[in-house]
């Protein structure tokens, strides 16, 4: 039976025989399997997990220059995922936005990316120095369905710059994918090549009613993190490539050697090799019998506050999008009155012990991923409790009802002047937001989650985003960005007299 494990997780068990067969060690890292830990964390972690925290000794491969186990587990990922090549990551999906976006792209060379793409993105346009032509969101489009695209407009900014990498997020944090085989078909039409950041899509490959995964569809690269939607550790995710132009995988092989960790702890490693291999050989099942109870329960949490989304309607046909995840539960405010939907996120928290994916301004986002099917009818009533205890919220009258006039939408492309990385590289100084207006930012503003933009460093700050900052600050999101200081907010600008002097 061990023998059997060992097989399906070659690299997990090559680490596992070495941890077990060294007993004294005059190297890094300095708390030597454990014994050097701090005590605290002995206690509430145990001593094993110390043991695996090893990095490029031996056996354990380098990651940069892969040549033994991690080679062969990188290529089993390939072969599941339906790659020419994988790599594994240990900063996230984010770290591999960065590779592609410094990788691909020379300074200067044009990416097409949508104004609500996340944070990682636009970090990486500044690194990379690669300018951005901004895809417009489509309006009037629930909050849920952001990162739409209009394949018309696609192709007239292909038509009219010169584009070396286009990139979008599919699915988005909700779930909504995009139609990539005809994006992907416009893309290599004006040879520029097509990344998809499916962070939330890892499992797509693991059943066939999730939307088709992307590297199916056509993409050149995709990045999925392992653990939002796996059983990954936090940090861990894979970047995969379809692409033809070996010039291209190359110079990813070296920003990820100069962007990840020369110690990639085994403890990240292995949870992405173990996470892929039980979900290679499980997922089906455990799949099949998650979206059978969600599609049952689905009409038994609508309640007078409160709807479930199926957002094929009205959403996928709209804004270029094609499938929806399941496993995303999206419950949106319904009835006469619309409420501070944070304060349900926060009261279920601190009062039941439940937590959510995320509170947006009409919608409350649940998750759910294989770990659910694991007692799947005790996943069924905790939904069910879960509906009955926001109604009861929402009966009794918790968070404020919202006004009418008070949802704003700022779906609109603003004024950009600048380009992220010279935003960033120009002086600053610090204006209060209410007087904000048209200056020209150099912060990055983003409600977290989902982590998408509101205001992206050099574009003119126009009154509809600084409306809507202090709207959500009012109703308690968490603002990445700006800073507040006795009761006053206040935003990083460009100092437009220092760039003219
Ligand atoms: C759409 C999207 N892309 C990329 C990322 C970054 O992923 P990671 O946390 O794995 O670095 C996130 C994180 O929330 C995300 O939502």
């Amino acid at each position: 039976m061990q023998d059997e494990e060992n097989r399906k997780n070659p690299f997990a068990s090559e680490l596992t025989e070495y941890v077990q067969e060294r007993k004294t060690f005059y190297c890094m890292p300095g708390h030597k399997q454990g014994k050097g830990a701090p005590s605290f964390l002995k206690k509430i972690w145990g001593d094993k997990v110390f043991g695996y925290d090893i990095t490029e000794v031996s056996k354990s491969d380098v990651l940069a220059y892969p040549k033994k186990e991690l080679k062969l587990a990188q290529e089993r990922a390939s072969s599941i995922m339906g790659a020419k090549r994988s790599w594994f990551l240990v900063n996230g999906s984010s770290v591999g936005i960065h590779a592609i976006l410094g990788g691909l792209v020379d300074p200067g060379q044009k990416v097409l990316v949508h104004r609500e793409c996340h944070k990682a993105v636009l970090m990486g346009l500044v690194f990379s120095g690669a300018v951005p032509i901004y895809l417009e969101p489509t309006p009037n489009l629930p909050e849920y369905a952001y990162g739409s695209i209009d394949l018309i407009k696609v192709e007239e900014l292909l038509k009219a710059h010169d584009i070396k990498l286009v990139l979008v997020t599919s699915p988005n944090y909700y779930g909504i994918s995009l139609d990539i085989p005809p994006l992907s078909e416009l893309c290599h039409k004006y040879n520029a090549s097509l990344f998809v950041d499916e962070a939330h899509g890892t499992h797509f490959s693991f059943h066939p009613d999730f939307p088709t995964p992307a590297l199916k569809c056509g993409a050149d690269y995709v990045v999925q993190s392992m653990h939002k939607t796996l059983g990954g550790l936090y940090q861990t995710a894979l970047l995969h490539s379809a692409s033809r132009n070996k010039r291209d995988d190359e110079r990813v092989d070296l920003m990820l050697a100069m962007l990840q960790s020369t110690s990639p702890s085994a403890l990240f490693l292995m949870s992405i090799d173990a996470a892929l291999t039980e979900t290679y050989e499980h997922g089906k099942k455990t799949y099949s019998l998650l979206l059978e109870m969600i599609e049952t329960v689905r009409p038994m949490l609508n309640s007078e506050h409160f709807i479930v989304i199926e957002p094929s309607e009205g959403v996928l046909d709209a804004g270029g999008f094609i499938g929806f995840d399941q496993c995303k539960v999206i419950f949106a405010a319904a009835g006469p009155d619309e409420r501070n939907l944070i304060k349900i996120k926060d009261k279920l928290s601190k009062e039941h012990g439940i937590e959510i994916e995320l509170a947006g301004e009409k919608h409350l986002l649940l998750t759910l991923s294989l770990a659910d099917a694991d007692d799947i009818e005790q996943t069924r009533e905790n939904l069910i409790y879960f509906s009955d205890t926001i109604e009861q919220m929402a009966t009794d009258g918790v968070g404020e009802i919202l006004e009418e006039d008070e949802y704003v939408d700022i779906r609109e492309l603003p004024i950009f002047e600048l380009t992220p990385r010279d935003a960033f590289y120009t002086s600053k100084k610090v204006m209060r937001l209410s007087e904000a207006e048209y200056a020209l930012s150099s912060s990055m503003v983003c409600i977290y989650p989902p982590g998408y933009p509101l205001i992206i460093p050099g574009e003119r700050i126009n009154e509809a985003a600084i409306h809507k900052i202090y709207h959500d600050h009012r109703f308690g999101f968490t603002i990445i960005g700006i800073t507040e200081k006795d009761g006053e907010l206040y935003i990083d600008v460009i100092d437009e007299d220092d760039i003219e002097q």
